[in-house]
């Protein structure tokens, strides 16, 4: 038996081609700007270990659960989840899980879009050779005066926000499937260039063993929930973005095969960054935590001095824009499948109004990191004591609605969905895989999830 729905939005035009959007998705600020900043943070090693392993046993398994789901409802993941929980014949209050996704891509896209402005903005530093021969403090001051200026973030998050609306208005196919097949790959070639760069920094080592060498005693309960929250975010799980993109995947395409590789291909750049910056952050004698500001802070320096660093670092923030670009739209892309499915908007009604609604969440972010810097909400709590608004928005998208978003997928996906919906959706035949990928979502994911959960707030 064969899904019976089309989806009005269209199709990929391949499973290479779903291959590809989704690793656009996943790929972004996440792996670049974000695992290292907050490896760095939270110690290293340790916490990269976590995180691997929450890839593994946890994200795989629920990429495939979303995907499938996306596959077998075809619609906005509002309206899947309301026709598979009919389906299902079980409670109509799943299509909340929709609705939460919508808003956490709101949410995140709000912030994602500012810090991709200060990529955007380092395209024009970079390339006009501004670092060349500069010193830590020098590059470090340059970094410091963008973030301080509001006008001009909120300059680079308008200007980021309208490049995201225009692709996303033109449609799955439109524009953006052509620019990943190519951008991907340069991305990857850039970043071999800049781990060649950091072999030769000096501190090549110190930054392997950082990065690589568990120190449990350096990682926090706290901690261990932030690795598991990225190994969503960094995934595009638990919001409906690869739901969405699963609903546009071809009817023949192996599920399992391509969310595997989509998250080999997106641990591999997060590790390349990562290993590109923490030799130049010891080599120069920086804080590994640092913070939002850490790739901005130390990329610099290594362009700064290597042959040709003006070219290549312009070359390297263009890239880093695009890979934002591609996981933008995924971010936004749920809303404007619902937009145009129930209130009859076209697909640009539909971006403007959505990317309208973002714009303005990002105020939040843009006021953040100066106007608002001192503004520290929750100063009560001692986690989040330092935190700004930026800073609780990221936490309370990335590190709770994410995972909680997952975990209601896998629960939707292994005890709601009948067996023969998920044997037939992801045909890996009965005898070892399939039963593997059902017992992880049925029982080990929901279980870690809460765990770590508990774990967090000091209960387990
Ligand atoms: N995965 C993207 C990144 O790592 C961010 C993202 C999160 C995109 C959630 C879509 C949904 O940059």
């Amino acid at each position: 038996m064969d899904s019976p729905r089309k989806s009005i939005h269209g199709q990929w035009s391949s499973r290479l081609a779903f291959i590809l959007a989704a690793t656009g998705s996943a790929v972004g600020l996440g792996n670049i700007w974000k695992f290292p900043y907050i490896a760095g943070e939270n110690g290293g090693g340790a916490f990269v270990l976590i995180y691997l392993v929450c890839i593994a046993v946890i994200g795989i398994p629920i990429m495939m659960a979303e995907v499938m789901i996306g596959r077998r409802g075809r619609q906005s993941p509002i309206n899947t989840m309301r026709a598979l929980a009919t389906e299902a014949k079980t409670s109509r209050a799943w299509v909340l899980l929709g609705w939460a996704g919508v808003l956490a891509g709101f949410l995140i896209l709000s912030y994602y879009s500012v810090i991709a402005g200060w990529a955007l903005a380092y395209v024009f530093r970079t390339g006009s050779g501004l670092f060349t021969g500069l010193t830590a403090d020098g590059v470090q001051s340059i970094f410091t005066t963008l973030v301080s200026d509001p006008e001009r973030l909120l300059a680079w998050h308008t200007i980021f926000i309208t490049m995201t609306m225009v692709v996303v208005a033109r449609g799955v196919r439109g524009g953006l499937e052509k620019a990943v097949k190519f951008l991907m790959p340069a991305l990857f070639v850039l970043l071999f260039v800049l781990v060649g760069f950091a072999w030769n920094s000096g501190s090549f080592e110190q930054g392997i063993e950082f990065l690589f060498q568990p120190d449990f005693s350096k990682l926090s309960a706290n901690g261990i929930l932030i690795a598991m929250g990225h190994a969503f975010f960094t995934l595009s799980l638990g919001m409906g973005a690869i739901m969405v993109y699963g609903s546009y995947l071809p009817s023949g395409a192996s599920i399992a095969k391509v969310s595997i590789a989509v998250s080999i291909m997106d641990t591999l750049v997060a590790l390349l960054a990562g290993m590109a910056i923490f030799p130049v952050v010891f080599a120069n004698g920086l804080e590994p935590g640092a913070g939002p500001g850490l790739i901005f802070q130390t990329l610099p320096i290594a362009f700064g001095h290597m042959e040709y660093g003006a070219f290549f670092g312009m070359l390297f923030f263009v890239l880093l824009v695009f890979a934002a670009w591609s996981s933008a739209i995924s971010l936004i892309e749920p809303a404007v499948a619902w937009l145009v499915e129930n209130r009859g908007m076209n697909r640009v009604m539909a971006s403007v109004v959505a990317g309208f609604v973002t714009w303005l969440f990002g105020l939040m972010t843009v006021f953040s990191f100066n106007l608002w810097s001192e503004v520290k909400p929750m100063s009560g709590f001692e986690v989040f004591k330092d935190s700004t608004v930026f800073d609780l928005l990221d936490y309370l998208t990335a590190n709770i609605m994410l995972p909680a978003g997952g975990l209601l997928i896998a629960i939707f996906a292994g005890w709601k969905m009948s067996r023969a919906s998920s044997v037939d959706e992801l045909a890996m035949g009965d005898r070892f895989f399939y039963p593997l990928w059902r017992f992880l979502v049925r029982y080990i994911t929901p279980v870690a999830v809460i765990i770590v959960f508990l774990n967090a707030i000091g209960i387990f």
